[in-house]
C-alpha cells in the first residue's frame, strides 16, 4: 500500500522551530544559543515585543510568548521527575534540552529525531560543539512504517518519549498514526511513559481575534488549516491517546508544574500537557 509521502508535507512546520530555538536562547536555557539564528529572532522578537504592547489590554494573548518558556520548561522538568534510563524526543526541532540532560546524566541515554531537513541543520549548527557520548540525534519519521525499530530493547529500561510543538501540526489520522507508533515503540521497550501538549479547540476559542491571526499565520507557514484539525477539548485527546495503545493517558494539573521566576506564568493558557503511559 502506497504510504503518505510524510517527508514531503511536515517539514513545513519546521520554520516555527526556528522562532521556538530564539525564544529559548532569549529566556537564557542551556546551550540554546547554538541554535539561535536571524531567521529564527526575526520570527521570535516581533511576536514577543508585540505580546509584550498587548499584555496591559489583553493579558492572556499578550502572554503568549512567555508560554514558549513555560512550555520548554515544563517538558524539561517532566522529563527530569522520571529519571529515565532512555529518553527520546521526536521532532525535537532545535531544541538542545536532551544535550543539557545528557550532559549532567551520563549513565542515561537521549536520542533526539526529526526528519532529514532539521537533522541537517542541527548536525550543521553542532558541527564543532563537543557533545556528550550518551547523547545521540536521528532521522525518524513519526509517520513512516518502523519508527524507531532499531533501538533494541533492554530490560528495565525506563524508558520515556515526548513530542513538543509536533502532534497538534497533524490532523486527525496523522495523530493516531504518530501516537500508536509511540505507544508501540514504549511497549516493545518494556513500556514507559509520553508527554506532549495539546491545544483544545475549547481553550483556543477563549483567546478570540488574537488565535485567529495566530492561524492564520500558521497556515500560511504551515499550508495548513491548523483550527480544524485541533482536537475539541482535552478530553477527546485522551480518548485518543488511549485508543491508539496507552493504557492511561491524563492532563497534568497545574499543581504538578512547578514554578518559575524568570518569566510571569500565563494565567491563561492555550495548551495542556498530557501524560500518557504504556
Ligand atoms: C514546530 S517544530 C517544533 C520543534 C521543537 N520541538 C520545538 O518545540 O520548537 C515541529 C518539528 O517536528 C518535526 N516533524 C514534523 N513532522 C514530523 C514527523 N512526521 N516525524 C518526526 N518529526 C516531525 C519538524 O521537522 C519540526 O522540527
Amino acid at each position: 500500500m502506497a504510504q503518505p509521502d510524510t517527508t514531503a508535507g511536515n517539514p513545513r512546520v519546521s520554520l516555527t522551530g526556528y522562532a521556538t530555538a530564539s525564544a529559548w536562547a532569549h529566556f537564557g536555557f542551556d546551550y540554546a544559543d547554538w541554535f539561535d539564528s536571524r531567521r529564527g529572532r526575526a520570527l521570535f522578537l516581533p511576536l514577543h515585543y508585540g505580546c509584550r504592547a498587548l499584555r496591559p489590554i489583553a493579558p492572556a494573548a499578550g502572554a503568549f510568548s512567555e508560554t514558549l518558556y513555560w512550555r520548554h520548561r515544563w517538558f524539561s522538568a517532566w522529563a527530569h521527575a522520571q529519571a529515565p534510563d532512555l529518553a527520546l524526543e521526536i521532532g525535537a526541532g532545535l531544541s538542545t534540552r536532551g544535550i543539557a540532560y545528557a550532559q549532567a546524566h551520563p549513565r542515561m541515554r537521549w536520542i533526539d529525531y526529526d526528519l532529514p531537513d532539521m537533522v541537517a541543520a542541527r548536525r550543521a549548527r553542532l558541527a564543532g560543539h563537543a557533545l556528550p557520548d550518551n547523547y545521540q540525534l536521528d532521522v525518524g519519521d513519526l509517520l513512516a512504517d518502523g519508527f524507531g525499530e532499531k533501538l533494541a530493547s533492554t530490560p528495565d529500561t525506563r524508558a520515556i518519549a515526548m513530542t513538543e510543538g509536533v502532534t497538534d501540526y497533524l490532523d486527525h489520522a496523522e495523530k493516531r498514526r504518530a501516537w500508536t507508533a509511540i505507544a508501540s515503540l514504549l511497549s516493545r521497550l518494556g513500556g514507559g511513559r509520553y508527554l506532549l501538549e495539546v491545544h483544545p479547540r475549547d481553550h483556543i476559542d477563549q483567546f478570540g481575534m488574537a488565535a485567529r491571526l495566530m492561524f492564520d499565520v500558521l497556515r500560511r507557514i504551515s499550508g495548513r488549516d491548523l483550527r480544524n484539525q485541533l482536537c475539541v477539548n482535552a478530553d477527546e485527546a485522551i480518548a485518543m491517546l488511549e485508543d491508539c495503545g496507552f493504557s492511561r493517558a491524563r492532563v497534568l494539573p497545574d499543581a504538578e508544574l512547578d514554578a518559575a521566576a524568570e518569566a510571569p506564568a500565563p494565567a491563561q493558557r492555550a495548551f495542556v500537557l498530557i501524560e500518557a503511559q504504556v
